[in-house]
């Protein structure tokens, strides 16, 4: 059991950590259903930890004051959407069935509630892994909601709402409150702005925090859905990049995308040559690994972090980090200020992120793929699929 699942456990009330759903959700009762004006959503949900994904109908609320209806056009597959799904962080966010995952979200405004100011029916609209927060606390006022102890994730969280946990973009429609919806600059394809909303901003926001720029060598270790997004922004801000992978075969990508030098990380002749070489390294495995490998690659006061999240704790050796004053840090996705900055940079810089566009009903043979790293580099699901259920 986890250090957080522990804390809880003997104390269920005490509201440690940000990430965690608080207290039983409630079912989507009678009683609820009657008070709250909803309508139904077309949806694919697990309805276990071993079962497929499978078309079902869901309740949205209609939108409220502050609210904005979307018609979902794409939705990204993250891995954490997998890692939900079959309940591999049961330890830390424990999954409630059935689950809509989907947090790489963007479509069309189709309604607005009677206080939205920031959008119209018509507008391409964007959410990510966030629909709520407290919005009064510090870390809400310095805009890295992320962080904030009330927030409420796009799915597996408790509904303010509704009752019952949040359902995300594996659907055709999503209601949430226009704070929490981003703007996307013209210029993009939408098809590849779905997965800047999660593997975007989750990459942009450490470079951002640790001082990516001109001059710095940067390592990104794993080039899947996250790791080509961290090439991208890395070279986009004129670092020197170097790219870690376990498949020889991504390597040309890997230059295409971006990287300066491609390390095939099974190779120990080629990780040597690379010793303490590094200012800042971003890890987004999604699996087990030796992270001590690419501690050692960081130069005096270097850092890594970790924006992967495998199932399994990671053993690190304290030598690597003590030699070189070295540290290991985590990042969790972004704030909104700076969610929509890294849209906008993105608009500015015509990145997008390299997807393959599925229809809905391939999205259990999407999840086999995901977990033999074949994907070039983000399966996006085209909504319109769902339109013929
Ligand atoms: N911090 C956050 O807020 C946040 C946000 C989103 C996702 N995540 C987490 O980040 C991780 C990556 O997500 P993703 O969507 O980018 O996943 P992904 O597309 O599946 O990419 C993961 C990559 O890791 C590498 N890899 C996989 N298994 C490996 C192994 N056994 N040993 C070494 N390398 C391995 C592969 O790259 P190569 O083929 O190049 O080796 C693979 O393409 C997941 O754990 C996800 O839950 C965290
Ligand atoms: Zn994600
Ligand atoms: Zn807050």
């Amino acid at each position: 059991m986890s250090h957080l699942a522990e804390r809880r456990r003997q104390n269920p009330a005490q509201t440690i950590p940000a990430i965690l759903p608080r207290g039983a959700p409630k079912e989507h009762t009678d009683e609820t259903m009657h008070k709250i004006p909803m309508y139904k959503a077309n949806a694919y949900s697990a309805a276990s930890a071993t079962s497929s994904l499978a078309a079902t109908t869901i309740a949205r609320r209609d939108p409220t004051e502050p609210d904005v209806q979307i018609e979902i056009l794409f939705c990204g597959i993250c891995h954490s959407d997998l890692h939900q799904v079959r309940n591999e962080w049961s330890g830390v966010m424990p999954t409630v069935y059935p689950c809509v995952p989907g947090h790489e979200i963007v479509g069309r405004v189709t309604k607005v509630g009677s206080a939205v100011t920031k959008f119209k029916p018509g507008d391409v609209a964007a959410v990510g892994c966030m629909v709520d927060s407290d919005r009064t606390c510090a870390e809400c006022q310095a805009g890295l909601e992320q962080f904030c102890r009330n927030v409420t994730l796009t799915y597996n969280f408790p509904d303010k709402h509704l009752g019952g946990v949040t359902y995300g973009g594996y659907s055709d429609s999503i209601v949430v409150d226009e704070r929490f919806v981003m703007h996307v600059p013209s210029n993009l394809h939408l098809a590849g702005v779905a997965p800047l909303l999660c593997a975007g901003i989750t990459t942009y926001s450490p470079m951002r925090h640790w001082g990516v720029t001109k001059g710095k060598k940067v390592g990104v270790v794993g080039l899947g859905g996250l790791g080509h997004m961290a090439v991208k922004f890395a070279h986009a801000l004129g670092a020197q990049v170097v790219v870690f992978t376990t498949s020889p075969n991504k390597k040309d990508d890997a230059i295409r995308l971006g990287a300066d030098e491609v390390v095939v990380s099974r190779n120990s002749n080629e990780m040597k040559k690379q010793a303490g070489s590094f200012d800042f390294i971003l890890d987004a495995v999604s699996a087990d690994h030796d992270i001590n490998a690419y501690i050692d690659l960081l130069r005096r006061d270097g850092n890594i972090t970790l924006v992967g999240a495998p199932e399994k704790p990671l053993a690190v050796a304290a030598f690597g980090l003590l030699f070189g004053r070295r540290s290991l840090s985590g990042s969790p996705i972004g704030g909104l200020p700076e969610t929509q900055e890294m849209l906008d940079f993105c608009g500015t810089h015509n990145i997008t992120a390299d997807v393959e566009v599925i229809p809905i009903q391939k999205v259990n043979e999407a999840y086999d793929r995901l977990l033999k790293s074949d994907v070039k580099y983000r399966f996006s699901i085209d909504l319109a699929s769902l339109k013929s259920h």
